[in-house]
């Protein structure tokens, strides 16, 4: 079972894909958190990754699918969390044979209040939101017990860059995926309980 997860940011994608890794005991890979752990290091490549991610533009495809290749391989049961989202990677996916891409669409004005609001704990490992998923004691993960923060790329200005980006080169990944034939799309506007339920029945369906 290899399932791609497609979206604007903040449609759910990572949410999405820790309930199916969690249900159908998939292997997760969120190209987003990969970068963000490079970027962490001091090297010449995480200075250049930095640059893209803080702008809010993509990566260029080199460092990207490189990473892909060696994390799946020999995988035949994952979940992928923001790749492929530009055409080139798009194309790419023809070596991994992906069997279901699950589109979650949200509008735009509901995506800038989630981001706005999103934080996570100091390793990025247990996400929040002020408003749908606020930590029990505010400003501390309830997880790890460290201070609440908020994503760089999660500012207006950037948040605007990330959804001009997404429409502009993301977008026509949906069609690619369309015209394959594999493609589902989901309304990823309600609560997330609604939304990972009507992304389980269609991976049931699949799997019928
Ligand atoms: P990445 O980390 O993938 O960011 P993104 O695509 O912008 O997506 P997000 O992680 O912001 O959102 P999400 O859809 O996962 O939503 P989430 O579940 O967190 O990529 C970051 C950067 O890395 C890119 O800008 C690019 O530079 C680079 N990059 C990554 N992959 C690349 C690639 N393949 N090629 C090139 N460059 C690449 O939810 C968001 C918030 O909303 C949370 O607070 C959550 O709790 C809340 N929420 C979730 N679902 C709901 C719901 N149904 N209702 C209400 N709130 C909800």
């Amino acid at each position: 079972m290899k399932i791609a997860l497609l979206g604007p940011p903040g449609s759910g994608k990572g949410t999405i894909a820790k309930r199916l890794s969690k249900s159908f005991k998939l292997f997760n890979l969120s190209t987003g958190e990969i970068l963000r752990d490079q970027i962490k290091k001091d090297t010449l490549l995480s200075k250049e990754l930095k640059k893209y991610m803080d702008r809010g533009e993509l990566v260029p495809n080199h460092f990207v699918e490189e990473v892909v290749r060696l994390e799946l391989h020999n995988k035949k049961r994952y979940v992928l969390d923001g790749f492929p989202r530009k055409i080139d990677e798009a194309k790419a996916t023809k070596d991994f044979k992906l069997d279901l891409v699950i589109y979650l669409h949200v509008p735009d004005e509901d995506l800038i209040k989630r981001l706005a609001d999103r934080r996570h704990c100091q390793k990025g490992l247990h996400n929040y939101h002020l408003i749908y998923f606020p930590s029990k004691k505010p400003g501390i993960c309830d997880i790890d017990k460290s201070k609440l923060i908020r994503r760089k790329d999660d500012n207006p200005k950037v948040i605007k860059e990330r959804l001009k980006v997404y429409h502009h080169e993301t977008e026509p990944v949906i069609k690619y995926f369309q015209r394959k034939k594999i493609l589902r799309t989901i309304d990823g506007a309600p609560h997330p309980k609604e939304v990972y339920k009507a992304v389980k029945r269609v991976v049931k369906e699949y799997l019928r």
